[in-house]
C-alpha cells in the first residue's frame, strides 16, 4: 500500500500517529461543510443529540453550542477518535454535557427513542450496511426526531480517485432518499450546496398516528 493511501485510510478508521494527525485535519477541514449542513435543522436548546462517526469531536462542540441546555453524545468505532473527541470537548465531558463512547453504528449502545437529533458528518461512506444502519439510527431516535446527514461528496462523478483510494460508498441524494424511506424515515429533504459538490439530507422519524 502506498504511504499516501495508508495515511488516508485514517479517514475510515483513525489509528495511531497518522490517525491522530488525520483527526486534527478533519476537525478543521470538514467544518465548513458541517456548519452549512447545520443550517438545515432547528435544534431545540435542550435537545439530546447523538453524533455518529464523531471523529475528532469538532461537531460535538458545534452541537453543544447550538443546544446550550442539552447534551451531546458521540460514538465512533475508532478508539483514537473517541479519545480525540473527549479531548476536544474536555470541559463539556467533565460537566456531563458530552459523552463519547466507542461503538459501531450497526449496534448502538442506547435504548430505543433516546435522541431528539442524530447527525452523521462525512461518515456514511464507511457504514457497512446502510439499510440496516439507518434502521438502527431510527431505533434510537424520539418520534418526530431529526436525522441530518452531511457529505462533501454528493455523487460519484468527479470523485473517482477518492472512491478508488478509500473504497468509499458514495450515495446520490436519490439513493439516500430511497434507503431512508425504506428504513422508515419521512419528511426527507435533500440540499445540494451551490459549489455543486456537497450534499445534506434531513429526515424525520415519524410520530405515532
Ligand atoms: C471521515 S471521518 C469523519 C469524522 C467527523 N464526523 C468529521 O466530520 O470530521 C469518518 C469517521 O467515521 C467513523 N466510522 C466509520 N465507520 C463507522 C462505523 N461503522 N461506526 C462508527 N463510526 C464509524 C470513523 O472512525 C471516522 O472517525
Amino acid at each position: 500500500m502506498s504511504m499516501l493511501k495508508s495515511f488516508f485510510e485514517n479517514t475510515r478508521k483513525p489509528e495511531g500517529v497518522g490517525g491522530r494527525l488525520m483527526l486534527s485535519m478533519m476537525n478543521a477541514g470538514h467544518n465548513a461543510n458541517a456548519l452549512w449542513g447545520l443550517t438545515y435543522i432547528e435544534i431545540p436548546p435542550a435537545a439530546k443529540i447523538l453524533d455518529i462517526g464523531c471523529g475528532g469531536g469538532k461537531n460535538i462542540s458545534n452541537l453543544l453550542c447550538r443546544a446550550p441546555h442539552g447534551s451531546v453524545y458521540g460514538v465512533d468505532y475508532s478508539p483514537d477518535s473517541v479519545e480525540k473527541s473527549k479531548r476536544t470537548n474536555k470541559t463539556a465531558v467533565l460537566q456531563g454535557r458530552a459523552k463519547v463512547t466507542q461503538a459501531s453504528v450497526s449496534s448502538l449502545p442506547f435504548e430505543d427513542g433516546e435522541f431528539d437529533i442524530v447527525t452523521a458528518f462525512e461518515t456514511i461512506y464507511f457504514w457497512p450496511d446502510l439499510p440496516h444502519d439507518f434502521m438502527e439510527v431510527r431505533r434510537v431516535m424520539t418520534e418526530n426526531g431529526l436525522f441530518l446527514i452531511c457529505n462533501e461528496i454528493a455523487r460519484p462523478e468527479g470523485a473517482e480517485k477518492w472512491i478508488k483510494m478509500l473504497d468509499l460508498s458514495v450515495y446520490t441524494m436519490e439513493a439516500l432518499s430511497r434507503i431512508l424511506l425504506e428504513a422508515g424515515f419521512s419528511g426527507i429533504s435533500c440540499q445540494e450546496h451551490p459549489n455543486g459538490k456537497w450534499l445534506c439530507v434531513t429526515s424525520q422519524k415519524p410520530g405515532r398516528t
